[in-house]
């Protein structure tokens, strides 16, 4: 496996690859890797011949005030994971490698990315556009992996890539979750063993929510209002959003019925989480 840290290494890496007929997989990331990861590396891995792992931690997809600085960060660690997981090539420029002095163009999007996290989280979508178009450009990936577990991310990519006609297929992997249900995040290891107990409120409330639809409960605000509920019940827990979304437009559902994406942030302690259930009715 071959760690690289420049756009033009890489370029001229991927340009034989290419000439030699090579699919090329790219799983973008922001390091710290855990298992969530790993399966993308792991599918990629199944479904291309090359397969690049991107590891960079985006600064202009963090707010002002938010964990920039903080981010975890552990590369030796990262490379090793991706080697054992199948991974060929890992990228991991610096910011001054990855956006040029001043940078001025970016990507961004209408409506989609105004609800659930672009509400909370102004800029940040336009943030991840950018960089992730950027990777696009650089590795010409014949196919890019996304986790569900940022559900609203895989949409906004997946819309991107149609309406800016990117080549490339989006190719979206469930959530994996820790034993107790605790969706995998690289920000999990910034809890405490007491906020670690308290953040599993969420995947409860949403196995919870899960159980009364399949006992027959339509009606998506009382859905939403008994996650809010069980949620807000949890003293460490401060809520940002339930939404009880159509799994493609994100418009909320005052039925539920057909595709449903149900969607919860919250903060535990000062860490931010997000974690969702997508449903067939
Ligand atoms: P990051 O949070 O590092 O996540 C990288 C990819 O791993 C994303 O597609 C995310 O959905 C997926 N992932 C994270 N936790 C997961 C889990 N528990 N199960 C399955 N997949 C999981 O998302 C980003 O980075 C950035 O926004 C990025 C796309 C790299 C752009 O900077």
């Amino acid at each position: 496996m071959k760690l690289i840290k420049t756009k033009a290494e890489l370029r001229d890496m991927l340009k034989e690859e290419r000439r030699r007929g090579k699919g090329i997989g790219l799983v973008p990331t922001m390091g710290y890797l855990h298992e969530g990861h790993l399966s993308l590396v792991k599918k990629a891995r199944q479904e291309n011949e090359t397969v690049v792992v991107s590891i960079f931690v985006n600064p202009t997809q963090f707010g002002e005030g938010e964990d920039y600085g903080t981010y975890p960060r552990d590369l030796n660690q990262d490379t090793d994971r991706c080697e054992e997981a199948g991974a060929d090539i890992v990228f991991a420029p610096e910011v001054e490698e990855m956006y040029a002095q001043k940078s001025a163009a970016f990507v961004d999007m209408d409506r989609l990315t105004d609800r659930l996290c672009g509400a909370s989280r102004p800029g940040h979508f336009r943030g991840v556009m950018t960089v992730v178009s950027k990777l696009f450009n650089i590795v010409r990936p014949d196919r890019a992996y996304f986790g569900q577990k940022d559900a609203q991310q895989v949409l906004v990519i997946k819309r991107m890539v149609r309406d800016l006609d990117f080549d490339v297929q989006i190719v979206e992997a469930p959530i994996v979750r820790e034993a107790d249900g605790l969706a995998m995040s690289s920000r999990n290891a910034y809890l405490n063993p007491t906020e670690r107990a308290a953040a599993l409120v969420l995947s409860r409330a949403l196995c919870g929510a899960r159980q009364r639809i399949e006992d027959g409960e339509r009606r998506g605000d009382v859905i939403g209002f008994d996650i809010a509920r069980q949620i807000s019940s949890e003293p460490l827990a401060d809520l940002d959003y339930v939404e009880v979304v159509d799994a493609k437009t994100l418009e909320p559902l005052r039925e539920i019925r057909g595709s449903v994406l149900i969607a919860v942030a919250a903060r535990i302690g000062s860490t931010r989480l997000i974690d969702n259930i997508k449903l067939e009715v």
